[in-house]
């Protein structure tokens, strides 16, 4: 009668294999510790922060409780303090004025935009100490909140964007970041901002190629942080969350333009793709635990149905586990505090 699960440690053998007891390894925290295969490191994380424009006090994200739109000043103590707790980058948003919005989204190349400026502003305070890095996007720029600009027809016209990009990776440079992220899913954007950096002699400038960006729901409370003026969707250029071998042709193309890392985004409804592309490379693979994945924790922890600390440790080492190297995730600066300790 007994089963697997009902037998304790002494008395019943289990089936025929009677010394096969997996729970052997599992009887005190030293033991599991010992044996972990998995162990989520402060160096792994990479902080998302978002730098908003003309604010003086931070500003609450209501849908990511714990997360604001920085002021300039406060980015600046966000970076310090995230390098002081192990974190290895930080990956900058910016959010221009409302009245800085226009089609072509000027201000994502404006040297003296909000985002140039943020990353001028972190590189002074941390230099190396952090890997600075940029979303290379034409969103958070834009009055219609598309990646890109639009044609005749109002349509993402794929090659006039990359234009911009193009700019965008010099003026983001020009300003003193490490790496840049171009996550617009442009086709041949890698390429086109592999060539323009090295045109400029930004040639040490790297490339974290959003590679597989699915189409997803849980970008929602991201549209509140950088007060996205997107009406409809994206799906036009971003992935169908039905498709996972679309996604290596995505890695195949990158890697062929010269993508210094991949990434892969959201991250836990497609671990089985974090997985594949991790199986395939031989760069760094990051992944995105994006906005929604926060916003699903700090909601169910704040009603008292899930441990909140548990809970994000949890999701921190299943992605890790799938295969990614890094991950960037709201939660860097207190997850690694909190690594730090174990
Ligand atoms: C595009 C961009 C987005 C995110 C990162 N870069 C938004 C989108 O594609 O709509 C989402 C990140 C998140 O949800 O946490 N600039």
């Amino acid at each position: 009668m007994s089963s697997r699960h009902d037998s304790g440690h002494g008395g019943t053998r289990y089936g025929s294999f009677p010394g096969a007891r997996p729970r052997r390894l599992r009887t005190t925290p030293a033991l599991r510790r010992m044996v972990a295969e998995t162990r989520p490191h402060p160096a792994d994380l990479i902080l998302p922060a978002f730098v908003r424009e003309g604010i003086s006090e931070p500003v609450p994200i209501a849908a990511m409780p714990g997360v604001v739109q920085h002021t300039r000043d406060t980015l600046r103590k966000a970076a310090v303090e995230a390098r002081a707790a192990g974190v290895s980058g930080i990956m900058l948003f910016g959010v221009p004025e409302d009245e800085k919005k226009d089609a072509t989204g000027s201000a994502g190349t404006d040297p003296d935009g909000i985002l140039q400026a943020a990353i001028r502003d972190v590189r002074a305070e941390v230099g190396d100490e952090l890997v600075i890095m940029s979303d290379l996007c034409l969103d958070e720029f834009t009055d219609h909140g598309h990646c890109g600009v639009l044609d005749s027809a109002g349509r993402v016209d794929n090659d006039a964007t990359l234009e911009r990009y193009a700019e965008m990776a010099r003026v983001q440079a020009d300003a003193g970041v490490h790496a840049v992220g171009p996550s617009g899913m442009m086709d041949g954007q890698v390429g086109v901002v592999r060539e323009a950096l090295d045109a400029a002699g930004h040639e040490d400038v790297s490339v974290l190629a959003y590679t597989v960006k699915y189409s997803s729901a849980f970008y929602g409370p991201f549209r509140e942080a950088v007060g996205s003026s997107l009406r409809g969707d994206r799906k036009t250029y971003q992935q169908d969350p039905a498709n996972a071998r679309e996604s290596l042709r995505e890695l195949a193309l990158d890697l062929a333009e010269g993508a210094d890392m991949v990434m892969v985004k959201p991250a836990l409804p497609y671990l089985d793709i974090v997985h594949r592309i991790a199986e395939e490379v031989d760069v760094p693979v990051a992944a995105y635990q994006i906005s929604g994945e926060y916003a699903m924790v700090e909601a169910a922890a704040a009603n008292g149905w899930i441990d909140r600390d548990k809970a994000i440790l949890e999701t921190l080492t299943g992605i890790k586990r799938a295969g990614a190297q890094m991950i960037l995730t709201y939660w860097a600066t207190e997850a690694a505090q909190r690594l730090s300790h174990t």
